[in-house]
């Protein structure tokens, strides 16, 4: 493509979609190509996200049921399944007469809402029915989605078809248009597409879509709805099938890369075509997320004759020389290429589909662990849920980008999607950020964990939901390794072992570039699936649980040399962000309890922020180290978990509304821990931070409240008040520095760390005063105004001396007071918190607290926000909408 075409390319791919981050082509890129190849037809991906009505329901609002629709919804799993393909039944479909599906329903008392939407997150923490384990939150009943889809004449009679691509709906999708039921897919955390063709007509159509949401469906807090973007999709009736490129890239050197390519071209007409597809491959420029300059390579012309109503697959393989190759910062350079794939029938363009990609080599080395472009990347991950905090399930792409970077700020170099496929968007992210990721699809397989969990459809879904999964995802350089499960039940049974086996060679036939996991828990080195997955991985076990010190880690790796080991879950510490219990265990690792010594209070569903605490199952960060340290081939860990959400709310399990578990709390506010991760993970970035605060009540005057320190440094030397508590340096399995026998006195405690003699770092706590005043920061004053990006406003509360007073429980008013901004949700991070999070009033939680901001939709200049507390001086932020 010239410069010209570029540019224009570019501006119009901006202006036109909005859309940031995509896999696929948009209408601004056909609309360039087809002027490039004076054609005027193409694809139009265009979102669905407005103007949708809803109404929820908790008794039964229209006599259906999955097991009703089952025979119409499992024909849609056809493209997902090698053996005999389901055939739609010829009885009437359920539904068409339920007045939600029909276009004279009026739905005007229903909900005005727009995608992505959780229904569930906007409620108060009792729902009836549902535990602490999914957060309190409504998100059982069904959910009825409408709203109108234009269509013109002109697309239905030139014999295009409209497909429906629905990011993730929560759970059990069925959908009309017109009143007829057109197909679903039950799995919520799978992406599906629906051809909407049949049922489409000139003018105004009525979308329609249920979903059904069950008690006991989770062992955390699935969300509920539509919570992921929903797309229009329009082509040519030749064009690129569903996900339908696979890019590799088998052979890689400084001088070039083989780089290949399979296309599966779909003809939706009635009589064959001879089809013609061009792929060229371009550099992506970082900050636009655009193609740049002229193709880098051009793979050399496929053609193929496509049947009416089939798909064939073309390939090709081309040489990119100098490659610029992608691979996990800090030490590479998560660069991407696009490769765009234009699709020609009779010399005339009808389609044109983005790839973007990126050309690495991963490799599992038994003693080395994980090898990227060669490099050994040692694993320092996180497990992560897919909720975004206060905002729920629904999906923003500006929350995950913040938590990326939080992560990556710590050291975090990969996370795990456990126990489910995430957001396509995440993915884009994570591609971008060179996060690595193990991307898992299942918790449970044909056991349960719980009575409605994915285990009553496993049986039917296990394949379609795992080729459509990966299939989606396989073109994203930042997977790594594909898990199939997690802690499943039937882990050491042969039931276990066959469907295991089912599920990788599943895996491996859709991609054949990457290992396969699963999270073993209760498995020995004779256990026989762990001979049949390919990567051993291993969840707490491998470090021993609890007051265990026997690491099973020895036991595979002599059973399995050739197999690489690495911690699929570690630590699963627990811990309440600025709060702490005296006294504190002289261990490096206790069970947690309600007893002295054992880190919880039950009283005030509080853990200790010593970070010392876990549940039997589990250990502290610094015996996870140890352990990891002990056994070097072990190729590193994913934690449980970088951030805490909703739910699960392990040890006070029905108590409070979320976890404890996170190195950063709900809010996404760093906890003492993130310290200890980021000195192990980022040994070369000078730091010191040092605990508790030192702002206690007088009756601890005189009392022993231990000092720790987390530094990348290798020695400290702690100040009370001015006066040396001593230096202290760490042992070979040291990871904090402990003067355990310190007695609180106002004032401030201060530590100078040290590396190799040197002095490196400094910390200190301050005794503060009262509180005074509000800070209020955004961690971004400038913000787009497309209506989804955000800007998370930190409150602290301060003293006279700008000192955050640990213990400010003040009651937060946030307002936008001008600007085109609204308050989406306000948090503190405090798991006991049962204010609903719409609210825009907060009490600050161990001194702090967050509103997320949201642009509105078409909003330019300033928003002001503004903070305020009775008695304090309050604060504000003036924002820019652009
Ligand atoms: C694991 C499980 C996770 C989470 C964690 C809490 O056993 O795989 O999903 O429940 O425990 O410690």
């Amino acid at each position: 493509m010239t410069g010209f075409l570029r540019t224009l390319y570019n501006s119009y791919s901006l202006l036109l979609v909005g859309v940031v981050l995509s896999n696929y082509v948009d209408v601004a890129a056909s609309r360039v190509v087809a002027k490039r190849q004076s054609q005027t037809s193409g694809r139009q991906r265009t979102s669905l996200n407005a103007d949708w009505r809803f109404e929820r329901f908790t008794s039964d609002p229209d006599g259906l049921s999955y097991e009703g629709l089952r025979p119409w919804i499992l024909p849609c799993a056809n493209d997902f399944i090698t053996g005999q393909k389901y055939e739609r039944p010829s009885a009437p479909a359920p539904g068409a007469n339920i007045s939600y599906v029909s276009s004279s329903f009026d739905d005007a008392e229903w909900e005005a809402v727009a995608l992505p939407h959780d229904w569930a997150i906007s409620g108060t923490f009792d729902a009836p029915g549902v535990d602490g384990g999914l957060g309190k939150l409504p998100i059982n009943g069904i959910g009825w989605y409408r709203r109108t889809l234009s269509m013109d004449t002109e697309t239905l009679q030139s014999g295009k078809s409209v497909f429906l691509d629905v990011d993730g709906a929560m759970s059990y999708a069925a959908v009309w248009l017109n009143g007829q039921l057109v197909g679903g897919w039950p799995y919520g955390y799978n992406s599906f597409r629906l051809d909407l063709t049949p049922y489409a007509k000139a003018g105004d159509n009525t979308l329609a879509i249920r979903l059904d949401n069950k008690l006991d469906s989770s062992r955390w807090y699935p969300g509920a709805g539509i919570y992921r973007n929903v797309w229009l999709v329009t082509v040519d009736p030749v064009h690129v099938g569903q996900w339908g490129t696979y890019i590799t890239t088998p052979s890689i050197s400084e001088a070039e890369a083989t780089v290949e390519i399979t296309i599966e071209v779909e003809n939706k007409g009635n009589s064959s075509q001879h089809v013609e597809v061009v792929t060229e491959v371009f550099e992506r420029d970082a900050a636009s997320k655009q193609a740049t300059g002229d193709a880098v390579a051009t793979f050399p012309s496929a053609n193929a004759d496509v049947a009416g109503h089939a798909k064939q697959s073309v390939q090709g393989s081309v040489t990119v020389a100098n490659p610029k190759l992608w691979g996990p910062p800090p030490s590479q350079t998560p660069n991407e290429y696009i490769a765009i794939s234009t699709v020609s029938v009779g010399g005339q363009a009808v389609d044109s589909y983005e790839t973007v990609f990126g050309i690495r080599s991963v490799a599992y080395d038994p003693n080395q662990g994980v090898l990227i472009n060669g490099e050994r990347i040692y694993i320092q991950g996180s497990c992560n849920h897919h909720d975004l905090g206060a905002l729920g399930a629904a999906f923003n792409t500006r929350a995950a980008e913040r938590q990326i970077q939080i992560l990556q700020e710590m050291g975090n170099n990969a996370l795990r999607t456990s126990h489910n496929p995430p957001a396509p968007e995440f993915l884009d992210l994570a591609d971008q950020y060179g996060l690595l990721v193990m991307d898992e699809i299942f918790d449970t397989w044909n056991f349960p964990k719980t009575e409605n969990d994915f285990h009553r459809i496993f049986q039917e879904w296990h394949e379609p939901d795992t080729r459509s999964f990966i299939r989606r995802d396989r073109n994203h350089p930042s997977i790594i390794s594909w898990s199939v499960g997690n802690e499943l039940p039937e882990q050491s049974n042969s039931t276990g072992t066959e469907t295991g086996r089912t599920l990788q060679n599943i895996v491996r036939e859709e991609d054949s570039t990457r290992q396969v996991t699963i999270g073993m828990n209760e498995a020995d080195a004779d256990t026989e699936i762990a001979a049949v997955i390919d990567i051993v991985g291993l969840n707490y076990q491998g470090e021993g649980k609890g007051d265990s010190w026997v690491a099973s880690f020895p036991g595979f790796k002599e059973a399995f040399p050739e197999k690489m080991i690495w911690s699929t879950e570690s630590a699963s510490t627990l811990s309440t962000r600025g709060k702490y219990l005296f006294p504190i265990t002289a261990n490096k690792s206790a069970i947690v309890g309600g007893g002295p010594l054992e880190g919880g209070d039950p009283e005030t569903n509080i853990v200790s922020s010593y970070d010392l605490y876990a549940p039997e199952w589990a250990a502290s960060p610094d015996k996870v180290f140890e352990q990891q340290d002990r056994h070097p081939y072990v190729a590193g860990e994913f934690v449980w978990t970088g951030f805490d959400y909703i739910g699960e709310p392990t040890p006070y399990a029905n108590e409070s509304r979320s976890s404890y578990f996170g190195i950063i709390d709900l809010a996404g506010f760093k906890k003492d821990r993130f310290f200890l991760y980021q000195a192990r993970w980022r040994p070369d970035f000078p730091m010191a931070h040092i605990l508790p605060h030192w702002t206690f009540s007088e009756d601890r005057i005189g009392e022993i409240t231990p000092v720790h320190v987390h530094t990348s440094g290798d020695e400290a030397e702690l100040f009370v008040n001015g006066i040396s508590a001593g230096r202290q340096s760490k042992g070979k399995y040291d990871y904090r520095l402990r003067w355990d026998g310190v007695q609180y006195r106002p004032g401030n405690i201060s530590v100078v760390a040290y590396k190799n003699g040197e002095e490196w770092a400094r910390a200190s706590q301050f005794t503060a005063g009262s509180a005074m005043t509000l800070n209020v920061t955004a961690d971004r004053t400038t913000i787009a105004g497309d209506g989804y990006d955000l800007s998370f406003i930190t409150v602290s509360v301060l003293d006279e001396n700008g000192i955050v007073v640990p213990d400010a429980a003040d009651e937060i008013s946030f307002e936008v007071t001008s600007g085109q901004g609204v308050i989406v949700a306000t948090d503190n991070g405090d798991p006991t918190d049962m204010r609903p999070f719409p609210e825009s009033t907060r009490n600050a939680f161990s001194g702090m607290a967050l509103a997320i901001v949201r642009s509105e939709a078409g909003a330019s200049g300033e928003i002001v926000v503004e903070a305020k507390a009775e008695g304090l001086e309050g604060g504000r932020v003036v924002l820019t909408a652009s």
